[in-house]
C-alpha cells in the first residue's frame, strides 16, 4: 500500500458492550480535532456508530449494505459516504438494520473476508489516484458487529490494525480470548493486518486502587496477550456517556485525562498516517499500568 493511502483501524470484539464503538468514535473525533480527515465504516446492523455520529441514512443514498452487495459500477464508493453533521473532517459509510442482509451474500462468496477491503481500496477499479477514496483520508475506522458473522469477518479482513477493547471483568476476558483466537485463525489470510493492542474498557477504581475485578481481569488479559500488547485502561465514567450523547470529547467536558488510552492507541498507528502523522501533538504522561 502506498504511504498516501489511509490505513484502516478495526475495533474487534466478539461480545456486545466491550467498547468497540466507543473507541472507534473517540479515536476518529480526536484525529478530526487535529485536522485529519477520517472515514468511519459502520459495519454493525445495530448501527450505534451511525447513531452516535448523528447520521441517519436517507432512503435515496446507498449505505454499507449496497457497497457490500452491489458492484462498484452501480454503487460507486463515494456515493455511500455521508458527511457527519457539524464536523467537517468526519465522514461515514452508515448502516441500518438492513445491513444484516449482507451476511447472506457474503456467505455465498469465497472472497468474503477481503470484500470490504477491496471495496474500500477500490481494487480492480479504474479511478485516478487523486480521486481514490483512501487517498483523501488520514484514517479509515471500521466498527464491526459483536458476533462471529460474515460481516465481522469482512470487517476484520479490511484492517491494517486491529485493537481489541475488552471490558475489565470476566465477560471481557472471555471476549478477549475468543477474539484473539479469531484473529489468529484469520491472520494467515490477512497478511496486511496487525494486532496492535488491548484496551481494558470500563475499568473501575475506588480511591487510589482498582477494584479486585478490574485488577484481576487486567492481570489475566496481560497473561493472554502479553504485556507489550496491553494499552492503558479506559476508566468507567459517566463523562464518556455524556460525551457520546453530546457528540463531544471528554476534553470538552473538562476531563481530557480520560482520553489517555486513546492517545496511546493513536501513538501506535501514528507512523502509518503518512503526511498526517505530524499533525498529532505528542503527549507526555507517565504510563500508569496496573
Ligand atoms: N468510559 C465509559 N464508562 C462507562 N460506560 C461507557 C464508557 N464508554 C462508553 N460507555 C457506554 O458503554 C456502552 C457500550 O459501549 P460500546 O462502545 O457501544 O460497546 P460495543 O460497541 O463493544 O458493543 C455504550 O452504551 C456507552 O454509552
Ligand atoms: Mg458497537
Amino acid at each position: 500500500m502506498s504511504s498516501s493511502k489511509a490505513p484502516t483501524l478495526v475495533t474487534l470484539g466478539l461480545a456486545g458492550g466491550q467498547g468497540k464503538t466507543t473507541v472507534a468514535l473517540m479515536v476518529g473525533r480526536i484525529l478530526s480535532r487535529c485536522g485529519i480527515p477520517v472515514l468511519f465504516v459502520d459495519a454493525d446492523p445495530q448501527s450505534s456508530l451511525s447513531t452516535f455520529l448523528g447520521v441517519k441514512p436517507s432512503d435515496d443514498r446507498p449505505t454499507l449494505l449496497e457497497v457490500l452487495t452491489k458492484p462498484a459500477k452501480r454503487v460507486p464508493l463515494y456515493s455511500a459516504i455521508h458527511p457527519v453533521p457539524q464536523d467537517e473532517n468526519l465522514f461515514v459509510i452508515p448502516a441500518n438494520d438492513e445491513l444484516e442482509e449482507a451476511n447472506h451474500s457474503l456467505a455465498a462468496s469465497p472472497m468474503s473476508i477481503s470484500m470490504l477491503r477491496n471495496r474500500l481500496y477500490q481494487v480492480d477499479e479504474t479511478v485516478v489516484a487523486t480521486d481514490q477514496v483512501a487517498n483523501n483520508f488520514g484514517l479509515i475506522i471500521v466498527d464491526p458487529p459483536p458476533e462471529r458473522s460474515h460481516l465481522a469477518l469482512t470487517a476484520l479482513g479490511s484492517g491494517n490494525y486491529w485493537v481489541i477493547p475488552s471490558e475489565a471483568n470476566i465477560k471481557g476476558v472471555q471476549s478477549l480470548v475468543r477474539t484473539k483466537t479469531l484473529v489468529e485463525s484469520c491472520q494467515p489470510h490477512v497478511q496486511h493486518g496487525k494486532f496492535i493492542g488491548v484496551i481494558p474498557f470500563r475499568a473501575r477504581w475506588v480511591g487510589l486502587n482498582p477494584t479486585t475485578t478490574t485488577r484481576e481481569s487486567i492481570e489475566v488479559m496481560t497473561e493472554v496477550v502479553g504485556a507489550e500488547l496491553m494499552l492503558p485502561h479506559l476508566l468507567d465514567s459517566d463523562i464518556y456517556k455524556r460525551a457520546i450523547n453530546e457528540q463531544r470529547l471528554p476534553r470538552d467536558l473538562g476531563n481530557s485525562e480520560l482520553e489517555y488510552p486513546l492517545l496511546a492507541l493513536i501513538e501506535r498507528i501514528r507512523p502509518a498516517l503518512g503526511r498526517y502523522s505530524d499533525m498529532i501533538p505528542h503527549f507526555e504522561k507517565e504510563v500508569v499500568l496496573l
